[in-house]
């Protein structure tokens, strides 16, 4: 039986935030979501580690069925005493850092296929700044340096540890108890079981493995780089499946967002957690939270969340919100917010819905085949009736009956010769 154990109790110092580091998102999904996911497509005896912001991690992971412990940071810091805690239950037991998101469920498994007493990872880096690295002598692994304990030498060295074990259940055992904290961070560190079983003679089998894969996220510089990883393998997965992607390196969509049938997406995007259907988003525009079906978006338009837009047209600096749209045309300027709006209307630029009196928000209704003309202002709550034209500039506070004219209008004045008068002749 194999068991899964991921540590995530540390204080991420490195990332200088008030964030716990797993929380941190990479397309918008916290990493241990990530991890964890990739985790389950393998075993469901997975233990996760916690300590640091305990209840705010907890709260993020409940919903996984996993089983959470707590690490003693304080009698028991570091990776070593992360499994202090832990029943070891699975006859083979992987660990994974928790802060390394771009694990994927094929890489674990090949931790468990080979057969050996550890199965380590390492990898050769041009830069390997910030990771421990493996001393390699004669072809064999010896142990693993921290950086903060290497020596100079020790620092030269390309190989780094990746951070992925595979034991043997009796390794962790009989090496966890007999870790010491004796180093430059006084911690436990679970890599000196590394040399301890060198030692004792040991089979120990060093996978070679890649940073586009296994890469560790200490600080916001290791995050934005995984986070361009993470957001091509996203972009990736949808091109193969039809989406069309105008010049892919400029374009965020993030981990929750899902493609049907044939869209087309410019560049510049940035789409979160929607559904997109048969549409095409043009250049610049911003979607979230939101349903698009058979529409056409932008460019330069704003979708913000639980927006449902079916069978339209959205154009430039047009903000839609909560609001649902079928059939409709919105081609400029506009902001339509908590609104419901039928087919075969018509939105003239400039036209607001005023959904908020600063202490309420409210709904406004308009029916079909409605002309609303430019720069007219919707006072929710207010209910426009199938087949009205609201003439350009028109303020609505009243609800409109079907079939009618709808205008407000200060009468214009014109006052001749005024511009000479005022200005002077010429
Ligand atoms: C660790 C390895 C290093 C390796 C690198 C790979 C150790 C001692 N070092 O270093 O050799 O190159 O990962 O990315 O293992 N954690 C706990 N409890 C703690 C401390 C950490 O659960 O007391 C968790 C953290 O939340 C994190 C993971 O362990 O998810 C790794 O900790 P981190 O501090 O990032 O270790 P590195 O310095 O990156
Ligand atoms: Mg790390």
């Amino acid at each position: 039986m194999f068991q899964i154990i991921i540590l995530a109790a540390g204080k991420g110092t490195r990332m200088k935030s008030q964030t716990p580091k797993v929380l941190h998102t990479l397309c918008n999904k916290p990493m241990i979501h990530y991890i964890i996911g990739e985790s389950q497509k393998i075993t469901s005896n997975i233990d996760v580690i916690l300590a640091h912001k305990f209840d705010e991690v907890k709260k993020s992971i409940e919903n996984f069925n996993v089983k959470i412990h707590k690490q003693d940071l304080e009698k028991y810091p570091g990776t070593g005493g992360a499994l202090k805690e832990v029943p070891f239950i699975g006859e083979k037991i992987l660990i994974l850092n928790g802060d390394m998101p771009l694990i994927t469920a094929e890489e674990i498994k090949k931790f468990f296929e080979i057969d050996a007493d550890i199965v380590m990872s390492i990898m050769k880096l041009d830069n390997p700044d910030g990771y421990g690295r493996v001393v390699i002598e004669n072809g064999n692994v010896k142990k693993i340096v921290e950086q903060k304990d290497a020596s100079v030498d020790e620092l030269k060295i390309p190989y780094v540890n990746a951070g992925v074990y595979c034991f043997k259940k009796e390794i962790l055992e009989k090496y966890i108890p007999l870790l010491n904290n004796n180093n430059a961070q006084k911690e436990y560190y679970l890599t000196d079981i590394i040399e301890m079983a060198v030692k004792d003679n040991l089979k120990i089998k060093a996978l070679e493995v890649n940073e586009k894969d296994f890469k560790g996220i200490n600080s916001k510089k290791d995050l934005a780089e995984a986070e361009k990883i993470m957001c091509n393998r996203i972009k990736n997965k949808w091109m193969q499946n039809g989406v069309i992607m105008r010049l892919p390196e400029t374009i965020f969509i993030d981990a929750y967002t899902e493609f049907e049938g044939e869209c087309e997406i410019e560049s510049g995007s940035v789409i979160k957690n929607s559904k997109i259907i048969e549409s095409k988003i043009k250049a610049n525009s911003v979607i979230e939270e939101a349903t698009i079906k058979n529409s056409e978006i932008g460019p330069m338009a704003r979708i913000r969340p639980k927006s449902e837009i079916i069978d339209s047209k959205i154009g430039n600096f047009v903000e839609v919100k909560a609001s649902k749209l079928n059939d409709v045309k919105a081609g400029h300027l506009s902001y339509l917010g908590d609104s419901e709006i039928d087919s075969g209307t018509n939105i003239g630029a400039g036209t607001i819905t005023c959904n908020y009196d600063g202490k309420n928000k409210y709904k406004t209704k308009i029916g079909k085949n409605v002309f609303v003309g430019s720069d007219t202002q919707l006072i929710a709550p207010v209910v426009i009736e199938d087949e009205v034209i609201i003439a350009a500039g028109s303020t609505i506070n009243k609800d409109i009956p079907k079939g009618s004219l709808a205008i407000s209008r200060a009468p214009l004045k014109i006052v001749k010769g005024f511009y000479y008068k005022f200005f002077g002749k010429k």
